[in-house]
């Protein structure tokens, strides 16, 4: 292949994003993890699938960063899951460590890559990744909303008894119990939700949608989601390998857009070759706004912790 995708963390959602690129047969992939073996086990395993998956993807594992020079996308997964009964916030001190050494690393080896965050809590782990790289804020971002939009449709999609290929929907702000799901922007064959659902079932879908992210942890009981959240950073890198400039719903650094400034929030980007080429602005409500500030606020108060733990 001609694309090269490093993936950090050879864990749940680094594995499975690393099968998922490959599968797709969208670059040649790296898993880099601390755990001697592992992403070289992992590796190996999934080339050996590629004969029957039919792909010609090469998957390599190492436990040092040469492997990785030159990628064109970085996708950083390494940390730790929450375990139940913890919230997101929770991982920030040592993911915080983590993000940082990690990101020394790739940066040395390619200095010209993009970064997809998905290590918890996304939007501190986003800021983290920017200081540390240096990059410029079109080529970090972080994954959270493709992933929650996802679980939106799903639950859409259940709840009408059609196609999740005919839903669509949009979820602004933090990766957290803030996030801001948008019914109004949400659609299914182009009709708004609000068109076709009451109020109240809206709402239920927004509540599960929002703690959808928990009530798969607390099923797992040792470990957090992995199979949707690897899809969703598969799909931000394959817009951004192909330069399909997909619209999608990504942690990007705002300098004034929404009325925020200097955070990293979920909002609608186009994504594509040069990484995040436009924030899409759409017009919010006054309770879409300040759904969105409180949203921004949470992430502020992490941003400000991290600083404090310096
Ligand atoms: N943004 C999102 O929507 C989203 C969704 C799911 C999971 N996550 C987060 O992604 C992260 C990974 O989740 P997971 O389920 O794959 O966890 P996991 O425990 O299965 O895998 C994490 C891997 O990171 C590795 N690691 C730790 N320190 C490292 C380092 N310094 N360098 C390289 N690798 C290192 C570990 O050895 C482990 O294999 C967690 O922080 C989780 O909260 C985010």
């Amino acid at each position: 292949m001609d694309r090269k995708v490093t993936v950090i963390g050879a864990g749940n959602v680094g594995a499975t994003a690393a099968q998922r690129l490959g599968e797709k047969e969208l670059c040649d992939v790296v898993l880099i993890d601390v755990i001697e073996g592992v992403p070289q086990g992992k590796a190996l395993d999934l080339s050996e699938a590629a004969p029957i998956e039919k792909h010609d993807a090469h998957l390599t594992g190492s436990n040092g960063y040469e492997d990785s020079a030159g990628s064109d996308i970085v996708i950083i997964t390494a940390g730790v899951p929450r375990k139940p009964g913890m919230s997101r916030d929770d991982l920030i001190s040592i993911n915080a460590g983590i993000v940082k050494s990690v990101t020394e690393n790739v940066v040395r080896y390619s200095p010209d890559c993009i970064l997809i965050i998905v290590s918890n809590p996304l939007d501190a782990m986003c800021h983290v990744a920017f200081e540390t790289s240096g990059f410029s804020k079109r080529r970090v971002m972080g994954m959270a909303g493709v992933l929650d939009s996802a679980r939106f449709r799903t639950f859409i999609a259940r709840e009408l008894d059609v196609s999740v290929e005919s839903t669509n929907a949009f979820v602004l702000g933090g990766h957290g119990d803030t996030m801001v799901p948008l019914p109004r922007y949400s659609t299914v064959g182009g009709i708004p939700i609000t068109e076709l659902l009451s109020r109240e079932r809206i709402d239920a879908i927004v509540d599960r949608t929002r703690t959808g992210g928990a009530e798969i942890v607390s099923l797992l009981k040792t470990g957090s989601a992995y199979y949707a959240p690897a899809s969703a950073a598969v799909e931000m890198a394959e817009s951004i390998l192909k330069d399909k400039k997909k619209i999608l719903p990504c942690a990007a650094y705002l300098e004034g857009e929404y009325g925020i400034n200097g955070l990293f929030v979920g909002v609608p980007v186009k994504l594509g070759r040069n990484g995040i080429e436009k924030v899409i602005q759409i017009a919010l409500t006054d309770e879409e706004q300040a759904a969105l500030n409180a949203s921004a606020d949470a992430v502020r108060g992490l941003v400000d912790l991290l600083k404090k733990l310096n």
